[in-house]
């Protein structure tokens, strides 16, 4: 089946290109901008006449038809990234297509945290619950498909982790070879461990994240290696399906909030352009703010605002525990900004102990995640203390990993050694106290009932009669 019909433009000049004719590093030749992939609908105004409004995709059909895929037993339809791909026609043949049946993430409430901050609907979208544990399953079947169209037999990946665990696993599925290019001693243990399981050459640089992506930008210009960092831009139009299945999920009602992490800066975009093609199509009446929270000690993005109000991107030493957002210099940084004015979001900074008392209490809701994607709690606490979110607005957490994926994080935390004594005395008294009564500590004991009972009794409380 034929299906392919997009362009790629140019996000800074404009240019618009055919598909195929994109150069290795996914680039503008003219002004090194980065390329959003565009279609035949997507110039058409929802006000056209009836003969352009032929060529918009029937909001109410299109509703129905993803409906009625969820009860095929196709694995495109199946998959909660190709169950829309009327909105993503970015291969010719759905032959071609990898999936590992990714997306149709869980939305989950957070009651505790929303009795905490006073609002009343906070919702968490578990991107963790992908096949390889976080959001970028959704990115990879997309643009690990179109490698595999175009005949590459080699595809790479700079990452901190879940960008080539994701890599890995599908180039396995697709009978491709894939190499890992990862800061060394710099990602959690469950994300390595995953790029050898799935068959990966790794190659651990002595470098950061940022230093990986100079080596394989250099690479892939030298060599017929597939870029699947997020500045391809198939990755992102499999990462702005989450935003349709959210909004399915709520039953076409808009929340209005999402709270994305941010990284090297690609997601908040792709599901801010999610939200805008739903808006173009007339599948929601509007769009929701997308804000972007990143780690203070790895917040370019925050940064450059702060100083010179966007215009350009101040780089940083990146530094912080949420290893997967350790990212000093990056690459969608204006597609973010793009992504806050469009849809009126706001980009916030946490501190590692925020960021850890965001977890903890995420873990606390029987949910869990990864570090990076507790920054979304913390931010969301910073945003309410500012008065950007009101009690009755409707909040939307991305949780992109899963708690599993930095395990040594966790122990720490609980075993009370994630921290220096200098930042332990940086926590306040009531979050102080948060911590206390969220650790829950291993306790070793004898293998004797009565020493067992008296740790049980002092736990609960209980008066032994
Ligand atoms: N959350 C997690 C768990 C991530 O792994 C990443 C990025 C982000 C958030 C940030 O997303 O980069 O689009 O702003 N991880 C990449 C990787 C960089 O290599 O796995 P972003």
């Amino acid at each position: 089946m034929k299906i392919a019909t997009h362009e790629l433009r140019c996000t800074e000049c404009g240019a618009r290109i055919a598909g195929t004719a994109v150069n290795s590093i996914f680039r503008c030749p003219t002004c090194n901008g980065l390329y959003d992939v565009i279609y035949p609908w997507s110039a058409i105004s929802n006000g056209d006449t009836v003969a352009s409004d032929s060529k918009l995709p029937n909001a109410s059909a299109l509703r129905w038809l993803w409906q009625e895929r969820r009860t095929s037993t196709l694995s495109v339809d199946q998959s909660g990234v190709w169950r829309f791909r009327d909105l993503l026609p970015i291969v010719e043949d759905l032959d071609h297509v990898v999936t590992l049946r990714e997306g149709n993430t869980p939305l989950y409430d957070l009651p505790r945290a929303s009795k905490a901050l006073g609002v009343d609907w906070i919702l968490a979208k578990h991107q963790g619950m992908n096949p390889t544990g976080s959001f970028k399953d959704t990115g990879m079947t997309a643009a690990l498909s179109v490698a595999r169209e175009r005949g590459f037999e080699w595809v790479a990946c700079a990452s901190t982790g879940n960008t080539s665990a994701a890599m890995a696993a599908y180039a396995a599925r697709a009978g491709l070879r894939s190499i890992v290019f990862i800061p060394e001693g710099k990602i959690a243990w469950g994300k390595l461990s995953q790029s050898m399981d799935y068959g990966a050459l790794t190659i651990q640089l002595r470098t950061d994240f940022d230093g990986c992506v100079n080596v394989l930008t250099d690479l892939v210009n030298r060599f017929p290696i597939y870029l699947l960092n997020s500045v391809n831009p198939y990755r992102l139009e499999g990462q702005k399906t989450p935003a349709f299945e959210l909004v399915e999920q709520l039953e076409w009602q808009v929340p209005e909030h999402i709270i994305v992490p941010g990284g090297n800066l690609a997601n908040g975009s792709a599901l801010a352009k999610g939200f805008s093609e739903m808006h173009h199509l007339g599948l929601i009446p509007r769009i929701p703010k997308v804000s972007i929270i990143q780690a203070e000690g790895a917040n370019p993005l925050y940064r450059s605002l702060q100083e010179n109000g966007g215009q350009e991107l101040v780089p940083v030493k990146a530094n912080t525990r949420a290893t997967a957002i350790r990212i000093g210099n990056p690459a969608s940084w204006r597609k973010a900004l793009r992504a806050l004015r469009t849809t009126g979001g706001w980009c916030e900074q946490v501190t590692e102990q925020e960021i850890a008392l965001a977890k903890a209490e995420i873990g606390a809701e029987g949910i869990g995640c990864e570090p990076a994607s507790a920054v979304t709690l913390a931010g969301l606490k910073k945003l309410v203390a500012q008065g950007k979110i009101g009690r009755e607005e409707r909040v939307v957490l991305i949780l992109t990993g899963h708690t599993l994926k930095d395990s040594a994080y966790t122990i720490d935390y609980h075993r009370g050694e994630l921290f220096t004594d200098d930042e332990n005395t940086q926590i306040s008294a009531p979050d102080q106290l948060l911590h206390t009564a969220l650790r829950k500590p291993p306790v070793v004991l004898d293998p004797d009932t009565d020493t067992v009972f008296r740790a049980l009794e002092s736990q609960m409380k209980l008066v032994h009669a």
